[in-house]
């Protein structure tokens, strides 16, 4: 067991918020759906914290809606270490027998083994049977970078409704790229050899972005992810520790993701950030700088007559804001100071129906 670090705690924040929001959500309209924990730990920190198998656990059991949620929940938990996956199989017990009578829609399975050979005996298995792997959230958060293929995420979650939530530890992936002597586990993750191409950027490029750049078309490419969304974990000296990257199907995904990322503080000096237009975009719901919003779509819609829609539909997918970003703190100013022409069907606001000229 370790301590719990801040942004450790904010990782758990926000897993419990998108969970507390994909649970419901996708129980309503399917007969099962999965929890996958690839990377589970020992199940409680040093002081007694909750590990993320519990967080999720217990995100559901304490749920409002916990009693109107008919569907099978299957929580699966994969361990390599014995003494941690003892140490797990222990707390998992004990939150059972604590919450008696164990409801019947909720069942746990424990593997002791590594990520990527049990995910390779649920892939074949279920090709066995012909059949796909239910709705899955699947959380991969492992200490370095080995151990979780690129190619075996992509299989996996072939299915639509499976979302994939990755901590990618780019510092280390930094600090080896060019080392040459993991270079096996390197294309695994990548799924590809073009990470080598690190060593010898331009001038001015960025190893982390290029490295964060990579990852991400490859979870859209390889992965198939349409929407992927990431946001780097920045440490009290300023220093990006790790990613973290959301890749979804649907925009109600992207949407719920957006929400936990923008409500969640990890405190403690550590921030969650983003890049947009060139400028770093910080989540925090105090005084938020929608200065790269504005910037962003000035660029993006120049001399255009585009709807609100679109906006909304950019501000989302394209950007690290959310839809209320939009309206009162970028396109308001927009219009008072004359930069905009707003033809609207009401006598204010932005409703659905409203038009943006863009000069
Ligand atoms: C960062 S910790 C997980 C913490 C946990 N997700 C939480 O939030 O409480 C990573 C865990 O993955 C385990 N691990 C390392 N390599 C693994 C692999 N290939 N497959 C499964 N588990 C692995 C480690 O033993 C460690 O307990």
């Amino acid at each position: 067991m370790w301590q719990l670090d801040p942004h450790t705690k904010a990782k758990h924040d926000l897993l419990k918020s998108y969970l507390g929001g994909w649970f419901p959500v996708l129980s309503s309209y399917n007969g099962r759906i999965v929890f996958l924990d690839g990377f589970a730990g020992p199940g409680r920190y040093q002081s007694g914290e909750p590990g993320s198998p519990l967080i999720a656990l217990d995100t559901l059991l304490s749920h409002s809606y916990f009693d109107k949620m008919k569907c099978e929940f299957l929580f699966f938990f994969c361990e390599s270490k014995k003494d941690r996956f003892e140490s797990l199989t222990q707390q998992i017990e004990g939150y059972k027998e604590a919450n008696q009578p164990w409801p019947k829609n909720v069942k746990v399975q424990l593997v002791n083994s590594e990520f990527s050979e049990t995910a390779t005996n649920l892939i074949d298995h279920l090709r066995n049977q012909k059949r796909r792997l239910a709705p899955t959230f699947a959380f991969v958060d492992p200490f370095g970078f080995s151990g979780l293929p690129m190619s075996i995420l992509a299989e996996l979650l072939s299915f639509d409704s499976c979302e994939l939530f990755v901590n990618y530890m780019v510092d280390h992936v930094n600090r080896f790229a060019t080392a040459g002597n993991v270079d096996h586990h390197l294309v695994d993750l990548f799924g590809t050899n073009e990470y080598k191409q690190v060593g010898s950027l331009p001038p001015g490029v960025s190893r982390q972005q290029f490295l964060h750049d990579l990852y991400e078309r490859q979870l859209t490419g390889v992965c198939n992810f349409p929407y992927v969304q990431s946001f780097a974990m920045i440490n009290k000296t300023g220093h990006i520790g790790y990613y973290l990257f959301h890749g979804t199907r649907g925009i109600k995904g992207v949407e719920l993701m957006k929400e936990a990322m923008w409500k969640v503080d990890p405190g403690g000096g550590f921030k969650f950030s983003d890049r947009l237009a060139g400028q770093d975009v910080l989540f925090t719901d105090s005084a938020v700088d929608t200065d790269p919003l504005r910037r962003a779509l000035l660029a993006q819609y120049s001399g255009r007559r585009v709807s609100i829609t679109t906006l909304e539909q950019f501000t989302l997918i394209h950007t690290p804001y959310k839809k209320t970003h939009l309206r009162k703190p970028v396109l308001t100013p927009l219009e008072r100071a004359g930069v905009i022409q707003v033809q609207r069907p009401g006598r204010s606001g932005f409703p659905d129906g409203t038009w943006i000229t863009f000069p």
